[in-house]
């Protein structure tokens, strides 16, 4: 893996080692912290976070590494109109490895395409978010033994989640996992997702209604919806309070449940909950600055890679997605993709119309 932008950029194999390192760390923290001795995270955080970015310079940090970057764009010269490839450009020039995270969906992909060195997805618009997903992997396999078998109940905004778009694409590497999708129609899993699911035989029924599935979950995976990201302040009100985890809700649930959530929390948990021992989203962050430990002692450790062949850009094809890359950076590539019989946006994945 030179970049992960998403998790099908990882094999199985390349997730267990990561995972098998990511172990090490966690029982034996002291044997790293000479592991990017030397090395230099770039952390370009054009949209708001708190976990990623922490947990990213935290990870660095501990591995004897260091980091700069911004949290807000507008302390940049992205101000001044700079362009992304040519932010990457200049950057990938003072790094060792990239952290991105923007509203722009297809933003990292883009970015990598310029990049000498690696360049991770810490988040693209609603698209894909895949170090979170590790950190969602890691809380799953360390605390129930491994992924296979579960039945994942993910909850809330899946049109506009991004972590769980990333989640759904890691399960196509595990056995047997069952969804249950729960939100309102109108914000259910995009259609490139369902096609994914659809390709690779991953179960999931499509419902609206968390009580009636919760006694089946192993894993509960509660989401907010994700204000930023509607067009119709309306919509958004009538979505906005649907789904609210109380205690006297998982009375219902498995002992074993493991109630998860990437964070930032609105109101969709109730704080009554968080002193349940099936309530992990805490440490579940924890896990994550680990998982992104064991993901740098790798990237920022890799070569850089000179780029001497111009990349072929060219009239892009024309992806109707307001939030896709393709939108405001004009010289990109004309990247597709094939899915179900239909063409997709390279970057952003949405289907060209
Ligand atoms: C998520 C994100 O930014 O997509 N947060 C995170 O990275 N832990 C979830 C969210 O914002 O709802």
């Amino acid at each position: 893996m030179r970049h992960l932008i998403d998790f099908g950029d990882m094999t199985r194999a390349e997730w267990d080692t990561l995972y098998q390192r990511c172990e090490a760390i966690m029982d034996a923290p002291g044997d790293y912290l000479d592991a990017c001795r030397g090395k230099v995270c770039a952390n370009l955080f054009y949209e708001p976070s708190t976990r990623t970015n922490f947990s990213f310079q935290t990870a660095m940090l501990r591995l004897g590494g260091q980091v700069f970057g911004f949290a807000d764009p507008q302390s940049s010269s992205v101000a001044k109109g700079e362009t992304l490839k040519d932010t990457i450009k200049m950057v990938s020039g003072y790094a060792d490895v990239i952290v991105m995270r923007t509203p722009w969906e297809g933003a990292a992909k883009a970015a990598s395409l310029y990049s000498n060195v690696p360049v991770v997805n810490a988040g693209d618009g609603g698209h894909m978010h895949p170090t979170q997903t590790i950190a969602d992997l890691v809380t799953m396999t360390r605390l129930r033994g491994g992924v296979d078998g579960l039945t994942i109940g993910v909850c809330g905004d899946l049109k506009n989640g991004r972590t769980v778009h990333s989640l759904i694409k890691a399960m196509e590497k595990f056995q047997n996992v069952r969804f249950y999708l729960i939100s309102p129609r109108e914000l259910g899993v995009p259609g490139y997702m369902k096609d994914f699911m659809r390709q690779r035989g991953i179960q999931h029924l499509e419902v609206t209604g968390l009580e009636s599935v919760l006694p089946q979950l192993d894993v509960l995976y509660m989401t907010r919806i994700q204000r930023e990201r509607f067009v119709d302040p309306l919509e958004y009100k009538r979505c906005k309070g649907i789904y609210v985890l109380t205690r006297g809700k998982l009375a219902r649930a498995k002992e074993e449940l493991l109630v998860m959530h990437p964070l930032p929390r609105v109101d969709e948990i109730d704080v009554d909950v968080d002193d349940d021992p099936r309530a992990v989203y805490f440490r579940q962050a924890r896990f994550g600055m680990f998982g992104r430990m064991a993901l740098l002692a790798d990237l920022a450790n890799q070569p850089r890679q000179e780029r001497t062949e111009p990349v072929a850009i060219g009239c892009h094809p024309i992806c109707r997605n307001p939030r896709c890359i393709t939108q405001t950076e004009l010289y990109l590539p004309p990247l597709t993709k094939e899915a179900e019989g239909k063409t997709c946006c390279g970057f952003c994945d949405k289907e060209l119309t």
